[in-house]
């Protein structure tokens, strides 16, 4: 075997994470002018676009992921994640969670969700996907439901959801283009 063949094959990835869909809700007095869809790159990809107005500043950010797998009878049943990350603490670097590391360099990436707290304004996130890279674990193939809830002052009075955005992703092997 070639030895680039060989680089081929182990760079290769077994499993893609694909989104499927994507939907934003907002919260009146937190949020508004939300705006989220999906760009298809190839059969394997598609990047999101994510847009959204703070109706006031954000000081205490938490951010709960639950994961939801789909089930033999299309019910999305929980499965291995659900976190609460403090999002001003992440990037104040106070916290250092797996599943906080996976949150910040997402954010870090692909959108102006990068700085310490307060948050105010317009936020936005471009071209996002989940990169493999970013899971420690995979995937078990099949859909799978991602719910994050975007809370104000979460566990101390007076608390608020601000938002909620859910991604759809489908965990599969790589669609490969054949020879001729
Ligand atoms: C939502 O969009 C409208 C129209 O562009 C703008 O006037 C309004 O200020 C926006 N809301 C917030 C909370 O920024
Ligand atoms: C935060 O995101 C904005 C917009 O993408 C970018 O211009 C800026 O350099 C980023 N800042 C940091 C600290 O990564
Ligand atoms: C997402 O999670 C929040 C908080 O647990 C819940 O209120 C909401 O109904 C969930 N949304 C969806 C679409 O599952
Ligand atoms: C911020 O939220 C955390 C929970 O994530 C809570 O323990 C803390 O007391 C809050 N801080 C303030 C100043 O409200």
């Amino acid at each position: 075997m070639r030895s680039d063949a060989l680089v081929l094959l182990i760079c290769d990835p077994s499993v893609v994470y694909k989104m499927k869909n994507i939907e934003c809700t907002t919260v009146p007095g937190y949020s508004a002018n939300a705006s989220c869809y999906l760009k298809a790159l190839n059969w394997n990809k598609a990047v999101a676009q994510m847009d959204v107005d703070l109706v006031k500043p954000l000081y205490n950010i938490s951010v709960r992921i639950q994961l939801f797998k789909r089930d033999y009878s299309n019910k999305f049943q929980p499965f291995l994640i659900d976190v609460t990350v403090n999002v001003c603490d992440l990037f104040s670097r106070r916290s250092f969670m797996a599943y906080g590391l996976i949150v910040l360099k997402v954010t870090k990436r692909f959108s102006n969700f990068n700085h310490s707290c307060p948050y105010d304004g317009h936020l936005f996130a471009r071209d996002a996907y989940l990169d493999e890279s970013f899971i420690p674990n995979f995937w078990p193939l099949g859909l799978y439901k991602i719910n994050i809830s975007i809370m104000e002052n979460y566990l101390r009075p007076p608390n608020g959801n601000v938002g909620v955005i859910v991604w759809y992703v489908q965990s599969m092997e790589p669609i490969k283009r054949k020879k001729n």
